[in-house]
């Protein structure tokens, strides 16, 4: 490999990445349809299914099996019922609208108990604090609870549960 073509695959290394970080729509930003779905990809870089299933059963992270229990997942201990179980949910749900109840669930449910996941800014949150580390709100590591690319991977991992 030529110095030549180490440095053109480099530039075209950083092309890719300023494109994706650009391509990151902000909460604020976000196109809503209907107060309920989201069409566009938050990144526009397809979600990944595993990625998805990781941070749907990981504490730390969505949790979401804290409050939805998921036959896809046996091995996962203590899931809940608080929500609807996931079985079935890509058979219910659209894409778009699975991304804008990831997103912000109090769109289509608005008294609903489900975290907001997609927001960032601390007005909308009753009592805002830093994600899931119980220390108290501070403005400069306040951020959105799951990552845009997170969102993208529920939702992939989300569409391919359509079996009851
Ligand atoms: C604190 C509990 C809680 C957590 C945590 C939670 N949800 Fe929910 N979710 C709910 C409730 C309750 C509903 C039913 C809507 C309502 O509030 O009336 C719901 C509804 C949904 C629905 C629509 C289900 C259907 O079939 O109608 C989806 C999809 C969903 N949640 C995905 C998620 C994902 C993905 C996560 C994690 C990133 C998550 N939820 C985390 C409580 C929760």
């Amino acid at each position: 490999m030529n110095s030549r073509f180490i440095s053109a695959a480099l530039t075209s290394a950083f092309v890719v990445v300023a494109v994706s970080a650009s391509a990151e729509i902000k909460p604020a930003d976000v196109v809503w349809e209907n107060d309920i779905a989201i069409p566009a990809s938050l990144t526009g870089v397809p979600g990944d299914p595993a990625e998805g299933a990781k941070v749907l059963s990981a504490r730390s992270l969505g949790n979401c099996v804290a409050c939805h229990q998921n036959s896809a997942m046996p091995d996962v201990a203590f899931q809940g019922n608080v929500g609807p179980s996931f079985d079935g949910v890509g058979a219910r749900w659209s894409e778009a609208e699975l991304r804008g109840i990831v997103a912000d669930a109090k769109r289509a449910f608005p008294e609903s108990r489900m975290p907001t996941f997609y927001e960032d800014d601390p007005a909308a949150f009753i009592r805002p604090g830093d994600a899931y580390t119980a220390k108290a709100y501070n403005p400069e590591t306040f951020s959105t609870l799951l990552t845009a690319q997170q969102i993208e991977d529920v939702v992939a991992y989300l569409v391919t549960l359509t079996e009851y």
